[in-house]
Formats: C-alpha cells, sequence, structure tokens
C-alpha cells in the first residue's frame, strides 16, 4: 500500500508494509507470576504467539489477503477450506490475543459485577459452580484446544475448540478463553494441567470480560 507524504516542501512516496502486529502484553513478563510464570510468558507469548504472527505475515506475501488491515477481516475473508495453513495461522493468533488480553496481575483481580455478575448467576447458578463447570471442561479437553466463555443468543454458554478452532458463529460472541495446549502449563506445571486450571482464576481481567460483555449487549 502507497501513500504520498510532503516532507520539506517536495513529495516522497511512503511504502507502509501492512502487516499483523502482535500486540504487546498489558503486563510486564513477570507480572502474572507466580500463576504463568515470566519464563511461560516468554516462551508461549515471546516464542509461539509471535511466530503465528510471523508466519501469518509470511504467508499473505503476495497474496489478496496482504490488504486486510485486522486479523478479524482477514479471518472474514478466508477459511480453513479456501487456505487451511493461512487460516489456522490466522485462528491462532486470533486465539492467543485474545487470551493474553483476559489476563491480569493478581493485584488487579477483581471478581465479576454488575450486569455480568448476574448473567453468571443467571446461567450458572453461581460465579463458584461456572468455574466448576469451566474447570471440568478445561480439565477434559482431550489434547490441545480452547475452553471459552461465550454469549450465545443472549446466554452465557461454556464452549470448547479443538487445535487452531475458535467460536465462529454469528450469533455467539466471545468472552473469555483458556489456553489448555501443554505449551500453555508445561513449564510451570509440567503435566499438571488440573493445577494450571485451578491457578489461572487467579489472574482472569473480569474487567476486560466485563467490556467484552458489554460491548457484546450493546
Ligand atoms: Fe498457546
Amino acid at each position: 500500500m502507497g501513500t504520498v507524504l510532503m516532507i520539506s516542501g517536495k513529495y516522497h512516496k511512503l511504502e507502509i508494509n501492512m502487516t499483523f502486529e502482535l500486540p504487546k502484553l498489558p503486563y510486564s513478563h513477570d507480572g502474572l507470576a507466580p500463576y504463568i510464570s515470566s519464563q511461560t510468558v516468554r516462551h508461549h507469548y515471546g516464542t509461539h504467539t509471535k511466530k503465528y504472527y510471523d508466519t501469518v505475515n509470511d504467508l499473505v506475501v503476495g497474496t489478496i489477503y496482504k490488504k486486510e488491515k485486522t486479523l478479524d477481516d482477514l479471518l472474514t475473508s478466508t477459511s480453513l477450506s479456501i487456505d487451511s495453513k493461512l487460516y489456522k495461522q490466522a485462528c491462532q493468533s486470533w486465539n492467543h490475543t485474545f487470551f493474553w488480553e483476559g489476563l491480569c496481575p493478581e493485584n488487579d483481580f477483581t471478581p465479576p459485577t454488575d450486569d455480568l455478575e448476574k448473567a453468571i448467576d443467571n446461567s450458572f447458578d453461581s460465579f463458584e459452580t461456572f468455574k466448576q463447570e469451566f474447570s471440568k471442561v478445561a480439565n477434559e479437553l482431550f489434547g490441545s484446544g480452547w475452553v471459552w466463555l461465550v454469549l450465545h443468543n443472549g446466554k452465557l454458554e461454556i464452549a470448547s475448540t479443538y487445535n487452531h478452532s475458535r467460536p465462529n458463529s454469528k450469533d455467539t460472541t466471545p468472552l473469555l478463553c483458556l489456553d489448555v495446549w501443554e505449551h500453555a502449563y508445561y513449564l510451570d506445571y509440567p503435566a499438571d494441567r488440573k493445577e494450571f486450571v485451578k491457578q489461572w482464576w487467579n489472574i482472569v481481567d473480569w474487567t476486560i470480560v466485563q467490556s467484552r460483555f458489554s460491548k457484546a449487549n450493546a
């Protein structure tokens, strides 16, 4: 994409290379400790998540997808059947970004309040019941995947997806996700996914979930 800038009275053509940029974390690498270590953040965010973005940027070179400005635009333009490799990498980029954005340091943690708290109570009876049901799905998901809190037709539901997949229907809005790929917890909890899931609740950013919920209901 090219644009023209006037610098010092002269016009210059500035070539802007559109890329899908890995968002910076809203906390330091050790900000999620002790529940997720800085080593895991460096590995999971700095290596795995970055690699998904880098691969997407490599794959769109010379294609019609180069013009897309956001991952959402890209995921709307392509599909698993059209371009399987690009779609999977773009989904993984999107899922991971959503995952990292939904976390916060323990000191910033506040439980759900207001209309989100009421919606959780209405859908699951209580926050504790919701946590138990969500954790059960996360612990029992076989292999690699994701667990989601979604708003579906006005009701909160728990969903799970395998590998790269994400909830992807017009009447479903993701509000929160948990990555249960082994790379998300293996350095901190080796083979103990159950303990990882249990500790993850301490760093869920419910203010972000609330903002996603409010936006979905707007
Ligand atoms: Fe991951």
